[in-house]
């Protein structure tokens, strides 16, 4: 489109690849022939800073179409404005065909890739996530994957595996969190006939169950130190004792962790090996939250209504320009793992063909607030070094401010939710509580005199284990440990 001198040697070029092409220029209505042909690419030879270049590369973007753009040496003078494109790669002219085709190739196998993978996004981060992916599947080096709940971790798990050598071979994932520590030991490694109470036959554990392919092991973090040895030994040596066995199992597989906590500060609390870690961390991967790259909601928003109402067999026109503009901007703790719940639940119970702004619960758009987001960008702009500890004050400041607004909020919906009660004597008590626990029937933690800190904690557990049904994922978050502390607190407590 535009420049017709590097267009048209550009389209010959691409032509003789093999690749079926369409020219056009601005003067053509661009958005539609992309509607009409719905290609895998969107060259723009020209012109990229002019309005109707713009309004394609959004288009395309929500499309799901890559767009490579052809720059102007002047253009790297605007290069905040090429930073605004939308477009998925930039190059600068002269562009030697050959180049541009080769570039042409490599996005196209990149769309490819997603399609694969199920991994949406067009933002830069998610970008770099696919290069990654593709750097790390052929080989069978250890992978951490790191990134807050409802990233996409286990998604690019899958991803690593089949893309790897290794697809058409077991994937195994194991949950370290959802065992105690006793059970998770020969989940992994497998038991012998009689290695313990119970273990009427040898078992194999996943480590042998996954022989050949590629081991994920999701919360990491959570791994018990006794653990943490064992597959130590493992990553060193992939070979290992099944619970009760005196003969060491050699395999062949590959690890994949993930995690969602920031391993290198367990770490440092000493929690986690520093040699396990780094045994782990040969390659990572990181993903980032949602609320970091707004940019791809729209297009995830539309990829979920479209792939929900057909699950749920709804007609669904899509959604207004209000609802998305608010979907974009709220702060979506849970990622895309809430955003898409949160699209089934409106495809489900939406009662037109469309999502209008009213139809979104209004405790989506609550929450943190966008506040860290900017201020995290100016301070990066305004800081070239030195800045780091003042970012990281702010950070805690604000995050403590946030906190802070959150219980308030909390607390004005439901005043009943926490509760502190100071008393006196024991008479008084039996009028507060329906029975004589730390923890009444609604959820609420009761403090009486002569309580220990114990006490309290397994109140503060018991009402967290109630108020979510036994669910103790729930539950951790909401207490603010991690899920295998609550395990073992469970334990101790004799609260099973
Ligand atoms: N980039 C993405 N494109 C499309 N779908 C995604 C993407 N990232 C995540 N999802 C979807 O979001 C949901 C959560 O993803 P996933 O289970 O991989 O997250 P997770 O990081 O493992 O979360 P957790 O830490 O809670 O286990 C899944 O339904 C997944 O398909
Ligand atoms: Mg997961």
């Amino acid at each position: 489109m535009d420049d017709l001198s590097t267009a048209v040697p550009l389209n010959a070029a691409l032509e003789a690849a093999g690749f079926s092409t369409a020219m056009f220029s601005s003067l053509d209505d661009g958005p539609r022939t992309v509607r009409r042909e719905s290609p895998e690419l969107v060259i723009l030879t020209g012109a990229v800073h002019e309005p109707h270049a713009l309004q394609l590369a959004a288009l395309a973007r929500d499309a799901e179409i890559s767009t490579l753009a052809l720059l102007e040496p002047t253009d790297s003078e605007r290069a905040e404005r090429v930073g605004r494109l939308g477009v998925t790669e930039t190059m600068m002219k002269p562009v030697a065909p050959d180049d541009a085709v080769a570039t042409a190739r490599r996005l196209i196998e990149r769309r490819h890739l997603q399609e694969r993978t199920g991994i949406a996004g067009e933002s830069a981060a998610i970008q770099e996530v696919l290069v990654k992916i593709e750097q790390m599947a052929p080989v069978s080096s250890t992978v951490l994957i790191l990134g807050e709940s409802g990233t996409g971790k286990e998604l690019v798990a899958k991803a690593i595996h089949d893309l790897s050598p290794r697809r058409g071979r077991p994937f195994v994932a194991v949950n370290c969190a959802a065992l105690p520590e006793s059970l998770l030991e020969s989940e992994l490694f497998g038991h012998e006939k009689g290695a313990f109470t119970g273990a009427a036959e040898r078992r194999l554990g996943r480590f042998e169950l996954a022989d050949t392919g590629t081991i994920f092991l999701d919360e990491i973090g959570e791994i018990p130190a006794a653990t943490q040895v064992k597959l130590l030994r493992v990553l060193e040596s992939r070979t290992f004792f099944r619970v009760g066995g005196t003969q060491p199992i050699k395999v062949d597989v590959r690890v994949v962790a993930a995690t969602n906590r920031p391993l290198r500060d367990a770490v440092t609390l000493g929690e986690f090996r520093d040699d396990l870690y780094y045994r782990l961390n040969v390659l990572n991967i990181y993903l980032p939250p949602l609320r970091e790259r707004r940019e791809d909601i729209p297009l995830l928003v539309r990829r979920f209504i479209k792939e929900l109402a057909r699950a749920h067999d709804r007609t669904f026109r899509g959604i207004t320009p209000e609802a998305m503009q608010r979907l974009v901007s709220a702060p979506w703790p849970g990622n895309v793992r809430q955003l898409r719940n949160l699209i089934e639940s409106m495809v489900v119970l939406a009662p037109g063909a469309e999502i209008r702004a009213s139809d979104i619960p209004s405790d989506i758009l609550e929450g943190p607030s966008l506040l860290p987001v900017r201020l995290g960008g100016q301070l990066r702009e305004g800081n070239a070094g030195g800045g780091h500890e003042l970012e990281f004050i702010l950070r805690s400041l604000l995050e403590l401010k946030l906190q802070v607004e959150e219980l308030r909020r909390r607390l004005d919906e439901n005043p009943q939710r926490v509760q502190v009660i100071e008393l006196g004597d024991q008479s008084t008590l039996s009028e507060v509580l329906p029975h004589d626990e730390g923890a009444n029937g609604d959820g609420t933690v009761i403090y009486r005199s002569g309580m220990t800190m114990e006490d309290v904690e397994k109140a503060a557990i018991q009402a967290a284990l109630q108020e979510y049904r036994g669910n103790r994922r729930r539950a951790a978050e909401v207490l603010g440990i991690g899920e295998r502390t609550l395990y073992r607190k469970i334990k101790a407590y004799q609260l099973e």
